[in-house]
């Protein structure tokens, strides 16, 4: 008797029981359907510190002083025994109507051989590496006794290390920007540095924003971390949701992800409170999002503000909702419009010209939280207005089959919708065999915007997550393979899917939220083996869906094929605690090469990477011989594998 088996990592007793050898089949007489070419993307917010001390290059925390009203957190005074200095915070000499605060250093007494000055601790602490130059940029004035010099170095903790050091000079009673490189030595990387700036002699530097940023992705000013750009380009993402999640909504309508604030010159964003519990720089602003697609060929997938924000607040559909879908309009204007268009002229003002592809706009996030059932008269009107002027545009709705259907949104069609699964591994291997099978193919589209599979017995956002490591283990990335199988058996429907979240700084007080797919500190970074699953999956990916079946196995899969070159990518998971020797069946092929390439993630279940065991997890490459239609593959215990298959098609 056929029996299709639904597996817990627990029981493993069940398929020593089982008669019939286990058998995974793959028919390959036609496709089954399309697979979109933008399953594989990348979701991302400000959260854990991703952009500001994270992606974001810049090394200053609070370069701008706005981050505590009270005190210039994260600023240090510095001085030995024979110098003195202080500082407070000083919102009467603001640097512009944006810059609203400014920090005052009075040096009281100080000397050659023994200045005194400030220290910045950067995003726990700045990562110094040998031979690099790092630029610094520094918005200062001074009292009318002072006009310099002023030392600008990168030191270590102790103080007893200088880095890299330089100076400025001719300050005034006006404001004035200076830049300076500082480039280091042949040092020992380490991040157990600060930065800072002394005076060799009494006086007073009022400070308006201090920046300082290493080498970034292809050199850009305002750019970011080289490290994080290249993990998210080995990923092959071919879009990005962003600005959010929660980001874009804010705990307010007045903190909601303002995008007309976070462009321009750094100096004209204030930034704003995030609702993950800090402040966010807006130094990743709207034009850093579509220069960061643009960087990894990706294209954007943007969400909007659409009136409802996370303390349960929303507008009013109808007259009061009408400003905030002008400013998505005007938003799709800066993203797509032509240089003859005022937001496109903007972007051009702003230091890009050419327009960007887009195909995909969000509407909200998450809108099942606003209980007075106003998303749907929220949604249509978006819909109606950006559908008046940019009929191609696709409207995504962000209350999707995982959420009751009274909830949904009914009084348009939306041309997809979002689904969000954050679920056990458990829970994971139980729905993922149907996931999506029984959708309606002539429904919306659908988009899981948000999905991770947690290893652990309570939810993410349980407390007790705090006491966990922030990246997912082993287990979860078993979890996540699975749900990947389903995915992509059913990407003729799901068009897109990502992770959530992408980022975590590990730093101790940096993160709110795991598991996390990539984790860094300053100075380094590492990819979860979840994020080693997900590369094996969006590297290896067909352009055509192939059914697939499995008879008296755990192992879950898919199998895609290009249709180019006749190759067939075979995705397996097992989830149990044993080796599964499995009869593969590929039918419909005239013949297979007899070698292929097996890629490997295997591993214990408790097994993870982290900053001081970066590699722990990876994949293997194997070669795999005597290869044809109908062959033995043993799928080690706990494991996720690729099979490239090459055929006769
Ligand atoms: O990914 C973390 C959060 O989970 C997102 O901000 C939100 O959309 C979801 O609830």
């Amino acid at each position: 008797m056929k029996k299709l088996i639904t597996f817990s990592i627990y029981t493993t007793a069940l398929v020593s029981c089982l008669a019939a050898a286990p058998t995974f089949t793959v028919d390959a007489s036609h496709p089954a359907g399309k697979v979109s070419p933008m399953l594989y993307g990348l979701m991302t917010e400000e959260i854990n510190h991703s952009y500001d001390g994270g992606l974001y290059a810049e090394l200053i925390q609070n370069r701008a002083f706005l981050d505590n009203a009270a005190t210039p957190v994260h600023w240090s005074v510095v001085n030995d025994n024979d110098s003195a200095a202080t500082i407070a915070l000083d919102p009467t000499n603001a640097f512009n109507d944006q810059l609203t605060m400014s920090l005052r250093l009075t040096v009281t007494e100080a000397a050659k051989g023994h200045p005194a000055g400030v220290a910045n601790s950067g995003y726990w602490g700045v990562p110094v590496t040998p031979g690099t130059s790092y630029r610094a940029s520094i918005l200062a004035r001074a009292d009318s006794s002072f006009s310099g010099p002023v030392t600008v170095s990168i030191v270590s903790d102790d103080g007893s290390t200088v880095y890299a050091t330089g100076e400025i000079s001719g300050l005034t009673a006006e404001w004035k920007k200076f830049e300076l490189t500082l480039t280091t030595g042949r040092v020992d990387a380490t991040a157990k540095a600060r930065f800072v700036i002394t005076l060799d002699r009494p006086g007073t530097v009022w400070f308006g924003l201090v920046s300082l940023f290493p080498p970034t992705w292809d050199n850009q000013s305002n750019g970011f971390r080289k490290d994080l750009m290249q993990m998210l380009v080995d990923l092959n993402p071919k879009f990005l949701r962003f600005p959010g999640g929660n980001y874009v909504e804010g705990n307010t309508v007045e903190t909601r992800f303002d995008w007309k604030k976070t462009i321009g010159p750094i100096e004209e964003r204030h930034g704003h409170p995030s609702p993950w519990g800090y402040r966010s720089t807006d130094g990743m602003g709207l034009l850093e999002f579509l220069e960061w697609c643009e960087d990894m060929k990706a294209e954007p997938v943007l969400a909007v503000y659409a009136g409802y924000s996370l303390e349960g607040v929303h507008v009013n559909p109808g007259a009061d909702l009408e400003p905030y879908v002008q400013d998505a309009l005007n938003e799709i204007e800066y993203v797509t419009g032509d240089t003859n268009t005022t937001w496109g002229a903007r972007r051009a003002q702003d230091g890009h010209p050419a327009p960007f592809n887009l195909t995909y706009v969000e509407i909200g996030n998450e809108d099942w939280f606003d209980r007075s059932g106003s998303y749907d008269q929220r949604f249509a009107q978006f819909y109606d207005a950006i559908k008046a002027k940019y009929p191609r545009l696709k409207p995504i709705s962000t209350i999707g089959n995982d959420q009751p259907e009274t909830l949904r949104v009914h009084s348009r069609k939306p041309d997809m919708t979002d689904e969000h699964y954050y679920r056990s591994v458990d829970e994971f291997i139980r729905m993922s065999p149907e996931y999506a099978r029984k959708y309606d193919r002539s429904g919306p589209e659908i988009f899981v915007g948000e999905w991770a599979a947690y290893e652990t017995s309570f939810p993410p956002w349980n407390g007790r997550s705090r006491n966990e490591p922030p990246t997912p283990d082993f287990k979860s990335a078993l979890g996540d393979a699975v749900f990947m199988t389903a995915m992509e058996r059913n990407s003729d429907l799901i068009k897109m899917q990502c992770y959530a979240p992408l980022f975590v700084n590990v730093s101790p007080g940096a993160r709110q939220w795991r598991p996390d797919l990539i984790g860094y500190d300053a100075l380094s970074a590492y990819g979860s083996p979840s994020y080693y699953a997900i590369r094996m999956f969006s590297r290896n990916l067909g352009d055509e869906i192939l059914d697939t079946s499995s008879l008296e196995t755990p192992v879950q899969g898919c199998a895609t094929r290009d249709s180019k070159t006749g190759e067939i990518f075979l995705k397996l998971v097992n989830p149990q605690a044993t080796t599964e020797p499995l009869k593969i069946e590929i039918n419909g092929v005239a013949a297979i090469a007899p070698k292929a390439v097996a890629i490997v993630l295997a591993g214990k279940l408790e097994d993870s990477n982290s900053i001081t065991q970066p590699r722990k997890v990876i994949p293997v490459t194997e070669t795999v011989r005597h290869l044809k239609p109908d062959f033995s593959y043993t799928m080690p215990p706990h494991s996720i594998v690729v099979l490239t298959l090459k055929t006769d098609l």
